[in-house]
């Protein structure tokens, strides 16, 4: 009979602390959700000698196979980060009968389909609800609550360090490298930053909720990728003029006859759109189901206390299969093999900034450059000068990404075109 469930935590830096802290700030309520106490018995870091600030001194090891061999770890929790050697840890836990939770999306979104075969082979669980959108809750729900659906559709916010950085550049009107090193120093972005500002993390978590959502395997590189590195705050003053706010959107849509169109960008959203509204590091996730209709998720997407919630979320679920006996219920759930809408066909209207020679027949040239590749005018406004030129702002009508790169490249190639500055997509689309 078992008396105790014992964890052995790979990682101590702004997760694993946040663990420690809710495992043992409610380890009453925790005891009593399980029917045991669940019990941290070893801590692996990469340096022993840091002071940590935690009563934990004697828990600490470097050594992984003096956890793995430990026969009393009942759950391995890997929030080190990084492909390696977490990946290679995580597959030994496995394959010693262990149960593994994790926060990693770098080894989820990339190595998900080997865990989970181990997992499966070992007859033990795998858990990684932390690794998509910090403390909201929607892996589980995607496996689990709106299980009776088919998803046709995942989008939302999912990065908080790009959402810290653009609500900050928006509304305080603070520089980039600013912001950057405030949404580091709270702990928010990954070890390497340019994941977040490029959308490498977004890109990974989208990948993640639509091969759940769309039970088929979706992987980094089905996902076309842009980052915030090129939002000047011009381009941040003008949406707000002409009434939007820029996020970084990933989104993820199954559609009918044309496939899977999967990607990560940032976007103008209507001021008055439910996203424009999440700021700092809340993330948002909208689903629509066939039977549920649209659904919305919430809360903080990264940070110490509100990771650790989803990481020990995990801890309880797997606790409580251990004390129960049972293992392996929901395991991958990629069953088909579905095909990918190639990003040429996908939909949108555009921002699209350029700084144009201020000469007469300039306009109406540019005018004619995009009409001839079928992408239909909204709006063309004429801004301020910049070094003898003109900066022109056009909003396009819907155009698929074909058109709107064909039209591109033509007027990069006219005479009287200086540059095209930025061109960022605009999602119009309101929530049901
Ligand atoms: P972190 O603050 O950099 O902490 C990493 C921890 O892992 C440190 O304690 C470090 O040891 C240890 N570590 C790293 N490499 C190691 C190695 N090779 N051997 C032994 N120990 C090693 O990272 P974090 O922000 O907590 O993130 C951890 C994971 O959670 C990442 O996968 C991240 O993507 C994910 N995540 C983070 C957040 C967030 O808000 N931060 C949210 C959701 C998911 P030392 O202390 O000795 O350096
Ligand atoms: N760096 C990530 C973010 C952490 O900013 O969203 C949560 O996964």
């Amino acid at each position: 009979m078992k008396t105790t469930i014992n964890i052995g935590l790979l990682g101590l830096g702004t997760v694993g602390t946040g663990v420690v802290k809710v495992l043992t700030g409610n380890a009453h309520e925790i005891t009593q959700k399980v029917g045991l106490p669940v019990n941290i018995k070893s801590i692996m870091v990469r340096n022993p000698n840091k002071s940590r600030g935690l009563n934990i001194d004697a828990l600490i090891t470097t050594n992984i196979d003096e956890i793995i061999s430990d026969k009393d770890i009942d759950i391995i929790v890997e929030v080190m980060g990084g492909e390696q050697p977490a990946k290679e840890y995580m597959l030994k836990a496995l394959n010693s009968g262990k149960h593994v939770i994790t926060a990693n999306k770098d080894v989820v979104a990339k190595y998900g389909r080997e865990l989970f075969e181990a997992a499966q082979k070992n007859n033990v669980d795998f858990m990684f609800e932390a690794s998509v959108a910090g403390g909201i809750p929607i892996i589980r729900p995607l496996k689990q609550c709106l299980t009776a659906n088919k998803i046709t559709e995942v989008m939302g916010i999912v990065n908080g360090t790009t959402n810290y950085m653009l609500t900050k550049m928006t509304n305080e009107k603070l520089d980039y490298q600013t912001v950057l090193a405030e949404a580091q120093a709270k702990g928010y972005a990954e070890a390497d930053p340019t994941a977040d500002v490029g959308g490498l993390d977004a890109a990974r978590k989208i990948a993640i909720l639509a091969s759940i959502a769309f039970n088929t395997r979706v992987s980094l590189d089905d996902v076309d990728v842009e980052g915030i590195t090129n939002i000047s705050p011009v381009d941040i003053e003008y949406a707000r003029e002409l009434g939007y706010v820029i996020k970084l959107l990933a989104i993820a849509k199954d559609i009918d006859n044309n496939g899977i169109d999967v990607r990560v960008h940032p976007a103008f959203i209507p001021a008055a759109h439910p996203l424009a509204a999440v700021s700092d590091v809340f993330n948002a996730i909208f689903v629509r189901g066939n039977a549920v209709g649209e659904t919305m998720f919430y809360g903080r997407g990264a940070g110490e206390m509100p990771t650790a919630s989803a990481v020990v979320a995990d801890i309880v679920d797997v606790a409580r299969d251990i004390r129960h006996n049972v293992s392996g219920r929901i395991l991958c759930t990629c069953f088909e093999e579905k095909n990918f809408c190639p990003v040429e066909q996908t939909q949108s209207a555009y921002y699209i900034r350029l700084l144009v020679e201020d000469e007469p027949g300039v306009l109406a040239a540019i005018a004619g450059a995009f009409g001839a590749h079928n992408v239909s005018l909204n709006s063309v406004i004429q801004k301020r000068k910049v070094n003898n030129c003109a900066e022109v702002v056009l909003i396009t009508y819907h155009v698929s990404d074909a058109n709107i790169r064909m039209a591109l490249n033509t007027i990069k190639d006219m005479s009287g075109l200086t540059t095209v500055k930025n061109v960022i997509r605009v999602e119009a689309q309101q929530i049901d």
